[in-house]
């Protein structure tokens, strides 16, 4: 099992035409050639054993090899309260399987933001786990059971996250803070070398700049960003690396504003299927969306 799916990554992330090629959510500035063992590595132990921080918490990052998708379970170990950031539909089973093995009780699903390069699991998971809340944003007008604003806190046993608002690449993106271990969950604003796109879904080029600076680069240098995506097999960064070496945000803001303008990114594949059910939990017609007026 654990071969196979090694093998499986190993092919999709060591493809030559997808790293080279412009990603639709990332583009070519940060297209890594990637040497196989590494990659293969990588991926095993994310997915096996990113437990990282001994008995007091749970702590889980897990990947979609089709949309390059992080889904993030963090959960507190002595109450067994956990949250889960950014499920894919397709991977409920998984998702699932890993809290109850775990012992889990998932209090919320969350969303950093209505993705459009793939349809959230929330609405799947809350059919399997009926105690557990849908929670976006209140301003990106989806559909959940809570809604969050700027400075609220999503509390899980003795934890708590801080929601920040860092719109830009959508209206309603937002970053979850996890002071109390250094982390942050920056969804689609802050990639490792690099940044979602602002050319749809009310992209602001000004306002994302500004977002990171202010909300997240803002940080302590130590701070362990965790985006929503990858693309080049990495898994994590810091506030001090990517002050340094993000090849866009390092920029003065005119500079950034100009190359994201001429990125000219591809349609994303999954967009006109993944934005309408994405503002319904996930749970709408994936199959059939209505057709734009
Ligand atoms: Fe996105």
């Amino acid at each position: 099992m654990l071969s196979s799916v090694c093998g499986s990554l190993r092919r999709t992330l060591c493809n030559g035409s997808v790293l080279a090629s412009k990603h639709p959510f990332l583009g070519r500035s940060n297209a890594l050639k990637l040497e196989t063992k590494p990659v293969c590595t990588r991926v095993m132990y994310r997915s096996y054993s990113a437990n990282m921080h001994g008995q007091e918490v749970v702590f889980r990052q897990l990947f979609d090899n089709t949309s390059f998708t992080y889904t993030y379970l963090l959960g507190d170990a002595a109450s067994k309260e956990a949250v889960l950031i950014d499920p894919v539909i397709e991977l409920v089973d998984r998702d699932v399987r890993i809290v109850k093995e775990l012992g889990l009780n998932l209090k919320y699903a969350v969303n950093t933001h209505v993705h459009a390069d793939h349809v959230t699991g929330t609405g799947e998971i809350k059919k399997r786990i009926p105690t557990c809340k849908s929670v976006i944003a209140e301003c990106s007008q989806a559909k959940a059971d809570v809604f969050i604003n700027e400075g609220d806190g999503i509390e899980f046993g003795q934890f708590k996250l801080e929601c920040r608002s860092t719109p830009g690449h959508t209206d309603g993106c937002f970053t979850y803070v996890w002071h109390e271990k250094g982390m942050a969950f920056t969804g689609d604003a802050l990639l490792i070398r690099g940044c979602g796109r602002t050319d749809f879904q009310q992209g602001s080029s000004e306002a994302l700049y500004k977002s990171v600076h202010g909300k997240i680069l803002s940080l302590p240098e130590q701070f362990i960003l965790y985006p929503a995506h990858d693309y080049t097999g990495q898994t994590s960064t810091t506030v001090r690396e990517e002050k340094n070496h993000n090849p866009r945000l390092t920029k003065p803001i005119d500079v950034f504003i100009r190359i994201m303008s001429e990125l000219n990114l591809p349609y994303p594949k999954q967009l006109d299927r993944a934005l309408p059910a994405n503002m319904v939990c996930g749970i709408f017609d994936t199959e059939s969306p209505p057709s734009k007026s």
